[in-house]
């Protein structure tokens, strides 16, 4: 598995980042984490927490590192060479991992109790978390209000990851392994790169769920909130396309700069794709599409009788917009998606090849505290000769990382 963003797009030459280690057990990897980052041409200057010495030595990352390491605040003889406020000055990221739950709290509370604290108040540079932690930890209401106050500060976080953890619960809580991790600074980087990448494109972006009638009071209708395909409008406008949004109803507001088109149904979806496509360079089928559609919608509400206790309602199939976009004469770079509970790899690519889609969004919808209504999400890519993960992260920041996948592919 691999990202086409890394082939393709600026390595990290000349790249300043502060990586900041806290105490966890994925400390042991962040030797390997700098030997690759300075690989690609990053200069790194690492920052210790006290609990960070306890799990790795500083002179072993001063040695891969090339730098001397910084863990004091209090420090004369560092903050002569090279103190607090040059070190945040000199970052172009800072970079955090492993953030473990202390490190995250303390930074949602705005301390500056030790080094790596301080300099993330110092730094106007963007911040990047990597948790790692126990999973129960992780998923506590107190680790995940203070993930939301660093989402809200625009502070970047990566993972965690599943899977066994070294206490032996199993779960979300993993720091990402190395290569993710050098993948999402590259691309980082990469989709900085990108504004106005798009510059002359039109993207439609379908989004939300569809409502299908019953009667006049009641519907058929998903837990698709439309966060992932406003997310997807908002990082396409940034990087310079002009983007039309057809949503069925969802509670957020219209993204700025963006065109909104709001419809109830399948029906009405399909119609304002088909209008819409043929004149867009991207079409992106993030909708929650009801399959099905309710065969006589009730003109007056349906009573309920005395003499029945079941009820049958006859659906009848919905047009299958994505497809029928993809199957136009001059029809745009098209993208799907593919919610699954199971076999994900499998049904995401045998609909990639029934709907005749250039690229297919994967995500397993099975997963607590991701996909369907939930502010973040992680998504597997298909084509038919590409695979590219997108590890567990933001809605806001997978969309700029599909943004920017997207943007490489069509230049091929
Ligand atoms: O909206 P959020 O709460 O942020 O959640 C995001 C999401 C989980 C809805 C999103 O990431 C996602 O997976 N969207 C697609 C959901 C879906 O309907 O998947 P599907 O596997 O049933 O459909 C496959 C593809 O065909 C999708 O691109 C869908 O838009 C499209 N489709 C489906 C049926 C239909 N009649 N017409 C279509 O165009």
């Amino acid at each position: 598995m691999y990202s086409s963003a890394c082939v393709s797009m600026e390595n990290l030459a000349g790249k300043n980042i502060v990586l900041g280690i806290s105490g966890g057990i994925a400390a042991y990897k962040t030797p390997e984490l700098v030997r690759r980052l300075k690989e690609h041409g990053a200069n790194i200057r690492v920052v210790m927490t006290e609990g960070a010495k306890a799990f790795i030595t500083p002179l072993s990352l001063q040695a891969v590192s090339g730098n001397a390491v910084s863990d004091s605040l209090l420090d004369t003889e560092a903050e002569l060479a090279m103190g607090h406020i040059e070190l945040a000055k000199w970052a172009d990221m800072i970079l955090i991992a492993p953030a473990t739950a202390d490190v995250i709290a303390r930074i949602a509370a705005g301390m500056a109790n030790d080094l790596l604290t301080t300099i993330c108040l110092a730094t106007d540079s963007p911040i990047v978390v990597a948790p790692a932690m126990n999973q129960q930890m992780w998923h506590s209401k107190a680790t995940q209000h203070n993930i939301a106050t660093l989402q809200e500060r625009d502070v970047t976080i990566w993972g965690p990851g599943a899977g066994e953890q070294a206490c032996g619960d199993v779960g979300l809580g993993r720091m990402l392994d190395v290569p993710e991790l050098v993948t999402l600074v590259k691309d980082y980087y990469a989709s900085a790169s990108s504004k106005g990448i798009l510059k002359g494109q039109h993207w439609v972006i379908t989004a939300g769920p569809t409502r299908e009638a019953i009667d006049p009071v009641r519907y058929i209708s998903n837990h698709s909130s439309g966060k992932m395909g406003y997310a997807i409008a908002v990082a396409a406008k940034k990087a310079g396309a002009s983007v039309t949004i057809i949503s069925g109803p969802v509670n957020l507001d219209k993204p700025q700069g963006c065109d909104l088109i709001s419809v109830d149904s399948a029906v009405d979806m399909h119609e304002s794709s088909i209008n819409l496509a043929p004149a867009a360079d991207v079409f992106v089928a993030c909708a929650a599409v009801a399959d099905y559609r309710v065969a006589n919608v009730a003109e007056h509400k349906i009573k309920k009788t005395s003499s029945n206790d079941n009820m049958t309602i006859e659906l009848v199939k919905n047009p299958d917009i994505v497809a029928s976009v993809a199957s136009l004469p001059n029809k745009p770079f098209t993208v799907g998606f593919a919610a699954e509970t199971q076999d994900v790899e499998q049904y995401a690519k045998a609909k990639l090849a029934r709907k005749k889609l250039d690229l297919i969004c994967a995500n397993n919808v099975a997963i607590e505290g991701q996909g369907f209504n939930s502010d973040n999400n992680a998504l597997t890519l298909f084509t038919e000769n590409l695979e590219i993960a997108l590890p567990f992260a933001s809605k806001s920041e997978l969309a700029q990382r599909l943004v920017t996948e997207i943007s490489t592919l069509i230049a091929q």
